[in-house]
């Protein structure tokens, strides 16, 4: 067995520079260090690639040596910690070299960080993460050192770089971010997003990266400042970010399809032709038709007329005369977030009868939505939906209602058109859900099709109309997400 190798004492700097030696002679001279008992920097923030530039600094190694000696620090449990010189120490692992020239220092903890992110702060080609977590290691320190003031240290922390303290600052608010959402910073979220997504909570940042890895969206600055705004409010919850991430795009979906509808529908119309349009215009936007196998729903959307109430079933025997009123019911899913809502079509000239109703109907659901507020009851809501059917001599379905609505088709609450002001479920801002008041000319009785288990119609067979819309309560109001 061969004498364990020494560690070889080379000329210091400082009497290269003819600087007096001090009496703890080995602390300033560089000396070869086995790579072996080099340990990295605790929480490094730089990342060392086994890049081009790692290829340019292996070959400068093999031609010239080491140029440059790293700096370290004597650790108490033995070997050193590097303060700078991660890379020229890969550098020399990819050469097969077994030892790194190095100075050899003995500085505090906050020193030792600050000298490290001064010696790598100038690099270029840094990446957000790596400056976020450096520049909150610099401030940490500094702080800790004693120096005073926020803005006079983060200007202080920018220095070495030329960055000014504001840019400093908005490094370190990154640095609350999650590693997995800050990684995103480096690529795929702008900075400014990723800035308001790190007032989120640890268990809302983890909510949010799965959102993300779920749907493949990244959130907009506009829907990173709604998130910020929610968790401030406490009211952040997952299905509150699947809606701002995904709602918009499930919305647009389903409105599209709708306005689609609107331009084709008309006399001579079979529903069948309705549900090939709904089918074959979701599939190609990316989304998923919600009705079709729905507890055995055996079309793509619900196409009610006159008397029926809801739930028609679309059928190439029914053709569209002038003089019908129809509603149509569309639902989407898309990459999982579920948009639902629905609009009445008058076919050709109706009668006045079935235009008031369909006109009466809209009243309803607007004046429903003036209700939607935070602290208010589902029941407020109802009371004056209620109250303006009924003045206009109308009933409202009691056994049939609107719903909760996200990751789910029907979610709760249940929600009713009947029940009185004050009573039922609060609104909270976050909560999505539907309102889609079914009213009928006559009264409220109703009945299933016994044949096809579906289809609602009136009892006294009078015409029943409904539009559907999809609204969430917001910090002070509401939102209407799908119409
Ligand atoms: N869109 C309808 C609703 O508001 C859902 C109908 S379920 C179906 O709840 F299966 F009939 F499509
Ligand atoms: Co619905």
């Amino acid at each position: 067995m061969r004498r364990p190798k020494k560690d070889i004492q080379l000329t210091s700097y400082d009497e290269l520079l003819g600087l007096e030696e001090t009496p703890e002679k080995s602390m300033n001279q560089v000396v070869e260090i086995d790579l072996a008992k080099l340990y990295p920097f605790k929480n490094h923030p730089f990342h060392v690639n086994d890049d081009e530039i790692m290829a340019e600094t292996v070959e400068s190694i093999k031609t010239y040596g080491v140029l440059t000696p790293a700096l370290v620090r004597p650790r108490p449990e033995g070997g050193y910690e590097m303060i700078s010189g991660h890379r020229r120490k890969r550098g020399c692992e990819l050469c097969g070299k077994t030892t790194l020239p190095a100075l050899v220092r003995n500085y505090t903890d906050d020193e030792a960080v600050i000298i490290m992110v001064d010696s790598n702060i100038q690099r270029e080609n840094l990446l957000p993460s790596e400056k976020a977590h450096a520049y909150k290691m610099k401030y940490d320190a500094m702080k800790h050192q004693g120096s005073k003031g926020e803005k006079y240290t983060a200007d202080m922390v920018g220095e070495a770089a030329g960055d000014s303290g504001r840019t400093v600052q908005r490094y370190i608010r990154l640095a609350a971010l999650s590693d997995a959402l800050l990684e995103y910073v480096d690529n795929k979220i702008p900075m400014i997003v990723g800035e308001k997504l790190s007032y989120l909570k640890p268990e809302e940042q983890e909510w949010l990266l799965e959102v993300i890895i779920n749907s493949s969206i990244f959130p907009t600055k506009q829907q990173a400042e709604q998130l910020k705004e929610c968790s401030a409010n406490g009211k952040l919850n997952q299905s509150y970010i699947y809606a701002v991430l995904l709602k918009k795009e499930s919305s647009k979906i389903n409105v599209a399809v709708l306005d689609a509808v609107g331009e084709m529908i008309g006399p001579g119309v079979t529903t069948q032709e309705i549900d090939d349009l709904v089918h074959s215009m979701t599939v190609r936007m990316g989304g998923i038709q919600a009705p079709l196998n729905y507890e055995g729903f055996p079309k793509s959307v619900c196409t009610s007329i006159n008397e029926v109430v809801c739930h028609g079933i679309p059928t190439p025997d029914r053709v569209l005369q002038e003089g019908d009123i129809i509603n149509v019911d569309v639902s989407t899913i898309y990459r999982g977030y579920f948009s639902d809502s629905s609009r009445m079509y008058c076919i050709g000239e109706v009668s006045e009868e079935k235009r008031k109703l369909v006109q009466v109907t809209r009243e309803c659901v607007d004046l429903g939505l003036t209700m939607v507020k935070p602290w208010n009851f589902l029941g407020d809501m109802a009371q004056v939906i209620n109250d303006h059917a009924r003045k206009n001599g109308y009933s409202i379905v009691v056994e049939i209602g609107g719903h909760g609505v996200g990751l789910e088709f029907h979610e709760e609450p249940f929600v009713s058109y009947v029940t009185k002001a004050g009573t039922e479920m609060l609104m909270v801002p976050g909560m999505v859900f539907t309102i889609e008041p079914m009213v009928n000319a006559g009264t409220s009785e109703i009945y299933i099709d016994e044949k096809d288990g579906w289809t609602v119609y009136t009892q006294d067979g009078r015409p029943s109309a409904q539009w559907e819309v999809t609204v969430a309560v917001t910090n002070d109001g509401y939102e209407v997400l799908t119409w």
